[in-house]
């Protein structure tokens, strides 16, 4: 199987158990639910990084790998009109079940299927969005759906993706040593090798290099910037009021580490990329 149907796959299984009744709970509960989740959680911290959501009224916005349509949900809500696109085939019978059961001012439009066959028309986006999208492409992959984000963004049009950030092999060796639930540690050598065969993500660098190369190449300005870096120990602490708190205050004192110590400890990384080169 191909990267994408390994992906079409794993996420298929996944998303075919998804309760969505408990994702329209949470929507109707609009502000406490995002304030939660952009208070403790690292992902979504770091994708509305900077107040992203005050600049998604009124835009057209796709968004990439879109999963069980939370996130384009929470954009919907936040006034945009989101087109949602995953290679998984349960997304769009998710997103057409949050549309019927709650209010958007415009309802979400999925595209089913692989972004590289879908028929957009050029210029047609101010964005294009992704959460723990593209570390899920091989490098030949992002090339691809890169020249096509370009010709479909308009000229003016940005990109954000939050992506896993992998910038020292020390800390990346050691991060395999570590056991997780679902994967064991590289200790473990059998289980890990098998763990291994089975992984739905495929061998690529994830440093903030290789994302900087893509928006030299494809844009005319980019950013990137680090979380992660103490919030990752928040994983020694048990879950529980004490964990939570000490996330929510390592993202506030993490800002004030040099950029330089962020990038090489963070694990998490916040891209922008803007004004494509057509
Ligand atoms: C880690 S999940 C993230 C899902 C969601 N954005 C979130 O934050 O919960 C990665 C997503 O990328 C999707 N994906 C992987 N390869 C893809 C591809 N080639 N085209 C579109 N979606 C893809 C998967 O189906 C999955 O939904």
């Amino acid at each position: 199987m191909d990267n994408k149907a390994i992906n079409k796959d794993y996420y298929d299984n996944v998303y075919s158990k998804t309760d969505i009744d408990t994702i329209v709970k949470n929507i109707k509960n609009f502000e406490n639910y995002y304030k939660e989740l952009t208070t403790y959680h690292i992902d979504w911290v770091g994708f509305y990084k900077n107040n992203f959501h005050k600049n998604v009224k009124n835009k057209k916005i796709l968004e990439l790998g879109c999963g069980n349509g939370t996130n384009s949900a929470i954009l919907a809500k936040l006034g945009a009109e989101v087109y949602a696109n995953d290679i998984s085939q349960f997304s769009e019978i998710i997103i057409k079940k949050l549309n019927e059961k709650l209010t958007f001012d415009k309802n979400i439009n999925p595209i089913s299927g692989d972004f590289l066959d879908a028929n957009l028309e050029s210029n047609m986006f101010d964005m294009v969005v992704g959460k723990a999208f593209v570390h899920h492409l091989t490098h030949a992959e992002e090339d691809l759906f890169m020249q096509k984000i370009i010709n479909i963004l308009k000229p003016k049009g940005v990109v954000r993706f939050f992506e896993p950030a992998v910038n020292s092999r020390i800390l990346d060796e050691i991060r395999w040593l570590i056991p997780v639930p679902g994967r064991p540690s590289k200790l473990q050598i059998n289980k890990f090798k098998n763990w291994k065969k089975n992984d739905h993500h495929p061998e690529r660098d994830n440093s903030t290099s290789s994302y900087s190369k893509i928006g030299k190449k494809y844009f005319k300005e980019f950013n990137i910037s680090h979380i992660g870096t103490l919030e990752r120990f928040s994983r020694l602490i048990p879950n529980g009021h004490f964990n939570l708190s000490f996330r929510k205050h390592a993202y506030s004192i993490e800002k004030y580490i040099p950029k330089y110590i962020n990038m090489k400890f963070a694990r998490a990384q916040v891209v922008d990329y803007r004004f494509p080169k057509k």
